[in-house]
């Protein structure tokens, strides 16, 4: 099968002329329409309203973490069979080709920090299959600070600006750590020699979390997924690393760009890690918490496919900027586990992009799957209609509560009233009407007949 991916559509440069966004030619980019020469701009100037309402807008928020990132499409071709583990037809044969759009990121960072700082780094990619998107969005770690979703947004807190002084906080990042203890592994990591990637096309990325593949009889086993650089591994000292952030704190961006741009294409080895269900419970921890690894040696790595990038976005802001990940997206042979930081995953991906691009987030181009999409979103198929109550006796049983609380002389101008107006209206509406009066009360139906009969 063979995709064209919708960001592929000619872009309005290509179109030529400068247009509107409504694509009428614009006749006049630097000056606007005014009455007269030394009169007010009119309302009626199109292109300028529309580009500064535009303007006003173009600000969305940054994701809450993960904000500095990089991106690029690229190709994931199978090379190994593995068909006997999962059913996901986009592994289901040596030589398939499924395109992929990588975003790779800081984490703590705000959109214009640096992107050599000690930090995890995101690693996440999106299949285009043809049964929708697998989301692989992991880190280059293959471990994570903490093992329990309800703990996410105050360790990312330690890391953003105290909100006293609005400047970071060693305080509050080590007391953090200092009272999570499970967080030491990866911490471990992240002050090691390989705490800050040299670029990004020379380190790893890891699903951290134990997925499950599910096989065609319906069992399933564990899965830890590991994209390995092909670039080798390479990493920043403390001292390479702070001089950068200050003459180019894009330095990762600019690598993985130039590089793509000049052909010289950075690739992936694919594996997975396999765990039987009854081999995981002999395990002396829980498969399912990301703060451990899985040893190699008793669980050897199988090889997949391999992942290479090889066009850059055309526009950053449409595909990298607005590129939603989520644990969430997964297709038939790829499941979740019961890893309680997954499960938080699965809620909180889905939630921030409705927030951060809006309820239509899967319909942006980047994030549409390529297989189509049917569904009765829209148009909200079936219940939406007209359902009217069931009149019933109830609905005249106030009203009659209502009159018989009335006097004599209350009664009569409440029909005087009445036929005051309905006296005006055709006889078979006056008959329907005072069948409307019957069944609140006969009494009330006979004096508004009597009324009518007066004026009639
Ligand atoms: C981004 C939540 C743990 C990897 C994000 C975003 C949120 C989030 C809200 C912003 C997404 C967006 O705006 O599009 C959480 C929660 C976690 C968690 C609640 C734990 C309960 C993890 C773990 C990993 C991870 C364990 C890696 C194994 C990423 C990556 C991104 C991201 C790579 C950036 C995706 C992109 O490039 O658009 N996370 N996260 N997160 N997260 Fe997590």
């Amino acid at each position: 099968m063979s995709f064209q991916h919708p960001s592929d559509a000619p872009s309005i440069s290509s179109l030529g002329s400068l247009t509107t966004s409504n694509g009428n030619p614009v006749h006049n980019n630097q000056t606007s329409t005014t009455a007269g020469p030394t009169g007010p701009v009119l309302i009626q100037d199109f292109h300028l309203i529309d580009k500064l309402a535009h303007f006003d807008r173009e600000r969305i928020p940054e994701r809450v973490v993960h904000a500095k990132g990089a991106g690029a499409h690229g190709v994931f071709e199978v090379t190994h069979d593995i068909s006997d583990l999962t059913v996901a037809k986009f592994l289901s044969e040596v030589g398939k080709k499924t395109p992929v759009f990588v975003r790779f990121s800081t984490v703590g960072g705000e959109m214009g920090s640096a992107d050599t700082a000690r930090d995890p780094r995101g690693f996440a990619v999106k299949f285009y299959t043809e049964e929708g998107n697998w989301d692989m969005v992991g880190n280059n770690t293959p471990v994570f600070f903490i093992r329990d979703p309800l703990k996410f947004p105050d360790f990312i807190h330690t890391q953003k600006r105290n909100p006293r002084t609005n400047l970071g906080d060693a305080d509050m990042f080590w007391d953090f750590l200092s009272l999570v203890p499970e967080s030491i592994h990866q911490v471990t990591v992240l002050m090691s020699d390989r705490g800050i990637p040299d670029g990004y096309r020379h380190m790893n990325g890891y699903s951290g979390h134990t997925l499950a593949l599910v096989d065609k009889e319906g069992n399933y086993k564990y899965v830890k997924w590991h994209f390995k650089t092909d670039q080798g591994i390479k990493c920043l000292h403390a001292k390479e690393a702070a001089p950068l952030a200050g003459t180019d704190p894009d330095y990762a961006t600019r690598d993985l760009f130039n590089n793509i741009e000049k052909g010289n294409f950075p690739s992936w080895s694919v594996y997975v890690q396999i765990v039987e269900p009854e081999q995981a419970k002999k395990l002396d921890f829980d498969i399912l918490d990301i703060t451990k690894v899985l040893p190699h040696k008793e669980f050897p790595l199988i090889p997949v496919g391999k992942m290479t990038l090889n066009r850059n976005p055309e526009n950053y802001f449409a595909e990298t900027e607005q590129s939603a990940f989520s644990p969430s997206n997964m297709v038939p042979g790829i499941a979740p586990t019961a890893d309680r930081m997954l499960q938080g995953r699965l809620f909180s991906y889905p939630d921030t992009h409705r927030y951060r691009l809006g309820p239509n987030f899967a319909q942006i181009p980047i994030n549409a799957p390529l297989s189509g999409v049917n569904n009765h979103q829209r148009g909200v198929f079936g219940d939406i209609g007209t359902f009217d109550y069931t009149l019933s006796d109830v609905d005249f049983k106030q009203a009659n509560g209502l009159f018989s609380l009335f006097t004599e002389d209350e009664k009569n101008r409440l029909a005087s009233n009445i036929a005051d107006g309905l006296s005006g209206a055709q006889k078979f509406i006056q008959d329907r009407q005072l069948a409307v009066f019957k069944r609140v009360n006969p009494d009330y139906a006979a004096r508004v007949a009597a009324e009518l009969q007066k004026r009639a």
